[in-house]
């Protein structure tokens, strides 16, 4: 958290929402549905690319603050197993485009002591992309700061199917005990806290086959702003909206009450508040 406060100037906007993030009550896991690159090129008369090129801007700039905040994971989805349904050519172009962030940042990823995870159906990516993902990954491996992980190739559904697959695998033939733990330590994120934090951008109210075992009692904030509209502050004032929120995961609310809602506890027989 300080490292933010000293990269901020004084009197900055960004700077009066950082000082009103309470330190003790962050979101210790980020997970973001990067939407909206394609109409914010659109809007310009350009082509997708430019809106995914100005995309990766967004992507460095949520980095450095999630790592300058002290977090300790960060997962940013990439390309979605459905993705493939896109043209050709823009395929090829996001894998050209993943590749060369890779190599630009992988510096400054090792300067700010991050660590890069890809998770997804990686085996199915054009090779170059899975070798310089592993080199990436390896690179960075024993770096102790934020982790970032990209979902590439991935979905929710696929990830539950693969964990479920492993658990069967791994128990060659004899009885295998299926419980939450179990498949949780066989997801792609095994290790991982769950996120507690789920921001989606450009206003669409899904959640898109994103991390569906590990959003169970994340708090989700959708935003109208575009992907590469996205700035610090964006994530600031989202991680400001995530401490507002009274988390009860499916228990009593923080103030020890049932939540139950006035309207109707005169119907349903019980003390109103
Ligand atoms: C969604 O916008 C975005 C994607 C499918 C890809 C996200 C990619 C980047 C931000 C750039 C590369 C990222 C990394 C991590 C290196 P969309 O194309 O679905 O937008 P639309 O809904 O407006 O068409």
């Amino acid at each position: 958290m300080q490292a933010l406060l000293d990269a901020l100037k004084p009197g900055q906007e960004d700077e009066t929402l950082a000082r009103a993030i309470d330190p003790r009550r962050l979101p210790a896991h980020i997970a973001i549905i990067m939407d909206g690159n394609g109409r914010w090129a659109k809007r310009r008369g350009q082509l997708r690319l430019a809106g995914h090129k100005a995309g990766m801007r967004s992507v460095r700039a949520v980095i450095e603050t999630c790592a300058q905040l002290g977090l300790n994971a960060l997962t940013l989805y990439a390309f979605s197993v459905e993705n493939w349904k896109r043209p050709r050519t823009e395929v090829e172009m996001l894998w050209r485009l993943l590749r060369t962030y890779m190599r630009l940042e992988l510096p400054e990823l090792m300067r700010q002591n991050i660590r890069l995870y890809a998770i997804g159906r990686l085996e199915a990516l054009p090779p170059q992309v899975t070798e310089d993902l592993k080199e990436a990954m390896a690179q960075t491996s024993t770096n102790t700061g934020l982790q970032v992980n990209l979902a590439i190739n991935y979905g929710g559904r696929a990830e539950i199917v693969d964990a479920v697959k492993a658990l069967v695998e791994e128990s060659r033939g004899s009885t295998v005990e299926i419980d939450e733990a179990a498949i949780s330590a066989h997801l792609y994120t095994a290790g991982i806290p769950d996120p507690d934090l789920l921001i989606r951008t450009s206003g669409e109210m899904r959640v898109s086959n994103f991390l569906l075992w590990q959003i169970a009692y994340a708090e989700l904030y959708v935003t109208e702003t575009l992907w590469p509209d996205f700035t610090r502050g964006d994530l600031l004032r989202a991680i400001l909206d995530y401490q507002k929120r009274d988390r009860r995961f499916g228990g009593l609310g923080a103030n020890g009450r049932p939540p139950v809602d006035d309207r109707f506890s005169e119907t349903l027989g019980i003390p109103a508040r």
